[in-house]
């Protein structure tokens, strides 16, 4: 057996040999723009915590479109997202269920069933620098898992319950780092060990249904940082927890992301989680991003109604506890036919004539917040002061409210 610190030394070896550079260390506050609202700091978790410096544009995702075919018509999940990516960064997606979370990060790994799904003919996905959107199925293959890995809600329906858990680590460590299988059963071990596996030789040898749910989800993200991805797409991985393993595994994110310097594209309908682990924030809203930012910008100054709605649905602590919380009125649009202006229209308190025509585009407000909205047009009429919105969910600290 192996002393500890060998083991120690072997696991990071196993997991640097192929990984990105680590995230440098060294603290460096990103400028912000001077607060307009003087409320109380929220518990904003990473995002209070010194910024660090950030890495290369890995991913570059623009006006991304996908439909589905469906009887009477298409379905329009995604209707031009555009987003970027840095390395070592971690970006939420949150946004109310149906919004096109799901779709939009399978459509980074090419995961789109072929016969249903159209994507449109100018989105583009760069990864590196290379096309996605243009690979051919084979190429695609390499990338997954190798390079980009996805951690799903289940992982009993993600994985496959009639093989060991050894048999998938094992073998795609064998395919993706091209090593002998007893090296990849090596690496397998530690990967376990590694996420907080106990005894993970004799785990090896058991099936996914032998184990709890949480314990299956560290078996999950273990299989998909085996092959040290420069990143990580997790869809929900700590929607069907508990609270205190939900914080396990979010800690095992953190874990991972400072020991490989991996990206990590966070999706949730979790603003707690949000705010726990997110460097920036994309909220979408009927198949569309509605405003992006840091985490700090997003729940300090929330520009987008929507936005405002959801931070003002989160309970705070200066309200009693069991207070109940403020679900925003109305549904989201039928996605066969949105309409021509903006999706959020039918709900919006601000709504104007002009919002139903006409669709209001992405526009920055600085460098890195930016809302698409009527209301941010120099020629809009101010709204009354938005107290319910940019105020609310940042008293206290950041609490799970179920959006989807
Ligand atoms: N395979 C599919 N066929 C038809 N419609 C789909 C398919 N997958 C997703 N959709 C539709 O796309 C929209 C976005 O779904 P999804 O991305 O899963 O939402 P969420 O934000 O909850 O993850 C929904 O209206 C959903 O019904
Ligand atoms: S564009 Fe108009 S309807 Fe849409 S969120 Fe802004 S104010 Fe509301
Ligand atoms: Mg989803």
């Amino acid at each position: 057996m192996w002393r500890r610190s060998d083991r120690d030394h072997r696991k990071k070896a196993a997991l640097s040999a192929a990984a990105a550079p680590p995230a440098p260390e060294a603290a460096q506050a990103r400028p912000e723009r001077a607060d307009s609202g003087g409320a109380p700091e929220p518990d904003l978790g990473r995002a209070a915590q010194a910024a660090r410096p950030p890495g290369e544009v890995i991913l570059e995702v623009d006006d991304l479109r996908v439909s589905f075919r469906a009887h009477g018509g298409q379905v329009q999940a995604v209707r031009g997202v555009s987003l970027s990516l840095r390395q070592g960064e971690t970006l939420a997606i949150v946004g109310e269920s149906g919004c096109g979370k799901s779709v939009t990060a399978r459509s980074l790994m090419r995961l789109l069933p072929e016969h249903a799904a159209v994507l449109g003919a100018g989105s583009s996905i760069r990864w590196k620098g290379r096309e996605l959107t243009k690979l051919k199925e084979k190429e695609l293959r390499k990338l997954r898992g190798a390079e980009i890995a996805m951690i799903f809600q289940d992982a009993m329906t993600a994985l496959n319950p009639t093989l060991t858990i050894g048999e998938q680590l094992i073998e795609g460590i064998a395919l993706h780092r091209k090593v002998p299988r007893s090296e990849a059963r090596r690496i397998a071990v530690d990967m376990l060990e590694l996420v907080g596996i106990p005894s993970p030789e004799t785990r090896l040898k058991q099936y996914l249904g032998e184990f709890s749910g949480g314990m299956r989800q560290r078996i999950m993200i273990a299989i998909a940082a085996s092959c040290s991805p420069s990143l990580l797409i997790a869809d929900e991985p700590t929607t069907a927890l508990d609270v205190t393993i939900q914080a396990q595994i979010l800690d095992l994110f953190r874990m991972l992301q400072e020991r490989t310097g991996a990206a990590i594209v966070l999706i949730t309908h979790d603003l707690g989680v949000v705010a726990e682990t997110a460097d920036r924030v994309c909220v979408m809203y009927a198949g569309e991003i509605v405003e992006s930012g840091t985490v700090r910008e997003l729940f300090r100054r929330p520009q987008h109604p929507y936005t405002q709605g959801l931070l003002a649905a989160l309970p705070r602590l200066d309200r009693e506890r069991g207070s109940t919380l403020v679900p925003i009125p109305g549904t989201p649009p039928d996605l066969f036919a949105p309409p021509p202006g903006c999706a959020f229209a039918a709900r919006c308190p601000h709504a104007m004539e002009a919002c139903r025509l006409h669709r209001p585009q992405m526009a920055e407000l600085d460098g890195t917040h930016a809302v698409a909205c009527w209301l941010q047009d120099p020629r809009a009429a101010r709204p009354p002061a938005a107290g319910a919105g940019a105020g609310s969910g940042m008293a206290g600290e950041p609490a799970r409210t179920a959006l989807g």
